[in-house]
């Protein structure tokens, strides 16, 4: 189906950053998209417009009831020149399905991947190539209507906003120490936990702050009903290998559906290697570490990829985790994934798409 996306182009065009300094969501580039929602009318004025300011009544829901969803996905630039975006249609079912949980009309997946091709070449000279770079791809939805009434809006923006990014992590690929967080919790089932809004993070942000001031990288959630099993580890998901097996924790509600997870079962399914998506208490993981059979634990998300973990910290106990050395099942992962996103490795499973 062919879309008409209007575009105003900007009257001058930013300086780029070199590509060793772009660090993670820190330039962004010349255009964005945005379109509009008035309820009985739905979806409308597709349009690219040069990257500014949004003026907004201050009355706007999503300032006051956190009425918003938001995305977070890659293109990267190969050898060739050619563009790729990783999996947006699995990045663009999910932001549907956190469009449901919170009342947010749903969009036109096609649509929107039409406005991400049309944006991402307008912008095009904005996509790095250096190893490790990335254009980072960051649709959002707010919830516009100035009404302070709590029920869902009449009126919504979604706003595609993209940045050159670095690698997510300065120093690169290294173990973290993690702490396992007792307290506080991110979500529980039931809640938001599953959907990709923003007071999932801001939930988040205090754990870490107090995690950071003791000397860890982030937090290790726990379950919020029984503070015993395992979720995920600050905003990433959470791989274990214990023995020959890899274990991840269940989509139990709570948890965010990864697309780098959902990549790294099938990557490691694909290789013959077990995975069991299960419950995982924190004893479990405490009980294995004692017996030598904790061999790697790592985080996946789309922004790090993997990122390993050297250490965890629980009830003052540091259990350091293979030596404390990025082990070789998340070096593989690393490589596999960021290599078919490069092009330098085949992509079996179609993941990369023009
Ligand atoms: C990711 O790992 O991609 C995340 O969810 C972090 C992002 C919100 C910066």
């Amino acid at each position: 189906m062919a879309y008409t996306i209007a575009r105003e182009p900007a009257a001058s065009k930013k300086p780029k950053p070199p590509q060793q300094e772009l660090g993670f969501g820190t330039h962004f580039t010349d255009h964005m998209f945005m379109m509009d929602y008035d309820a009985g009318i739905g979806w409308h004025d597709p349009r690219i417009v040069p990257y500014q300011p949004l003026v907004m009544d201050p009355a706007a829901k999503v300032f006051h009831y956190g009425q918003t969803v938001f995305e977070g996905m890659k293109a990267f630039r190969a050898k060739d020149g050619r563009i790729r975006l990783f999996r947006p249609d699995a990045h663009l079912s999910r932001m549907n399905r956190s469009n449901v949980r919170l009342s947010v009309p749903l969009l036109d997946e096609e649509l929107v991947l039409e406005a991400l091709r049309q944006l991402i070449l307008a912008d095009r000279d904005w996509v790095p190539g250096t190893e490790g770079t990335s254009l980072y791809i960051r649709p959002f939805i707010i919830a516009t209507e100035p009404l302070l009434g709590v029920a869902p809006s009449r009126q919504y923006r979604l706003i595609v906003i993209l940045s050159p990014v670095g690698a997510y992590y300065a120093e690169g690929i290294r173990p973290v120490r993690i702490h396992v967080e007792p307290d506080y919790v991110r979500a529980v089932a039931g809640g938001v936990g599953a959907a990709k809004t923003s007071g999932n993070y801001a939930a988040g942000l205090k754990a870490q702050e107090e995690a950071s001031k003791l000397g860890y990288a982030q937090v290790m959630w726990l379950d919020g009903v029984h503070r015993k099993y395992i979720e995920e580890v600050g905003s990433m998901n959470v791989f274990f290998r214990l023995g020959e097996t890899v274990v991840t924790p269940a989509l139990s509600g709570s948890i965010l559906a990864g697309v780098t997870r959902d990549s790294v079962i099938r990557l490691l399914r694909h290789w013959g290697i077990a995975v069991e998506e299960r419950s995982l208490s924190i004893d479990e993981l405490v009980e294995a570490h004692r017996a030598g059979t904790l061999l790697e634990a790592f985080g996946t998300g789309t922004a790090a990829v993997v990122s390993p973990i050297g250490e965890l910290q629980w009830q003052g106990e540091p259990q350091v985790i293979g030596g404390g050395v990025t082990g070789a099942l998340a070096k593989r992962l690393y490589d596999a994934v960021t290599g078919i996103q490069r092009g330098s490795e085949s992509d079996p499973f179609g993941w990369m798409v023009d």
